[in-house]
């Protein structure tokens, strides 16, 4: 895969070559470049932002910059035959989830735009619908001070599922998001600490009880922590023990879906 990324602040990129991202580039599996916008400026102050129209706070980013820098990268595209992938982060996107960065670890050019100050022109969106597939995309609910943050959490989240950047591929199967729910709690040596035991079963090398306690702790933690994302489970084929685990947390299973009992405790709506 090839990422390029355009920046005002290539700097903060540099955390891409540490760990298993820094060692995929190494490796050969990712090539990543980081482009500076303002060397696509043209004027003596590298100018790449101006007051926005209509009025407001803030500042808004011009959009010739940008389109001297996208040309320059859709260009280094070469001869692929789709066009490459345009995520612009911005907290106005569609939600970057982990099905997202499945998707995405499938392409072969991904551009990532950091935007700054209030944004970029919008014009700049519907100029770049005609060489890349434009995708605004947002981290999640809050607002941060420019795309780069975002910028370092998507390519870590795709980076990692392209084939042979993790070393055992079977970690990311057993994940948190893989299967729609989080991740059950893990324990290492030693079995007592501080007082506190490593739960029995854990201890037994019975795999199929080992198998049936941690999906159910998957159940427990989703239920209290993420009890939206329990929403979206598929429940159809659940066997017996977890219909009756997820009756202990107050969910039953109503056309293949988990609905949670109008008589049920806790907190989770
Ligand atoms: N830029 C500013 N806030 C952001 C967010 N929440 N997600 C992605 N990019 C952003």
């Amino acid at each position: 895969m090839r990422i390029d990324v355009v920046s005002i602040f290539p700097e903060y990129l540099a955390p891409l070559e540490l760990s298993l991202i820094g060692k995929a580039r190494q490796d050969g599996l990712l090539e990543l470049n980081v482009h500076a916008l303002r060397d696509f400026t043209t004027d003596r102050h590298r100018t790449v932002d101006d007051t926005p129209y209509g009025g407001g706070a803030g500042m808004v980013m011009k959009p010739e910059p940008w389109a001297q820098a996208l040309a320059t990268v859709a260009a280094a595209a070469g001869e692929a035959t789709a066009k490459p992938v345009l995520i612009v982060p911005s907290p106005a996107g569609e939600r970057f989830t982990q099905a997202t960065a499945h998707e995405l670890a499938g392409e072969d050019r991904l551009v990532f735009a950091c935007g700054r100050y209030e944004g970029i022109d919008e014009r700049v969106m519907e100029w770049a619908a005609e060489h890349f597939t434009v995708r605004p995309m947002s981290l999640g609910d809050y607002v941060l001070n420019g795309g780069e943050v975002a910028v370092l959490a998507m390519v870590e989240a795709i980076g990692r599922l392209l084939p042979g950047v993790v070393g055992n591929p079977e970690s990311l199967v057993e994940e948190s998001h893989s299967d729609g729910l989080l991740e059950y709690p893990v324990y290492t040596k030693p079995s007592s600490w501080r007082d506190r035991d490593v739960p029995a079963v854990l201890l037994s090398g019975n795999h199929g009880k080992i198998a049936q306690w941690r999906r159910h702790e998957q159940y427990r933690r989703t239920a209290e922590r993420r009890p939206d994302l329990l929403e979206e489970f598929d429940a159809g084929k659940l066997p017996r023990a977890d219909r009756t685990a997820f009756a202990d947390l107050g969910y039953d299973v109503v056309d293949g879906h988990l609905k949670r009992r109008a008589d049920a405790g806790g907190d989770s709506a």
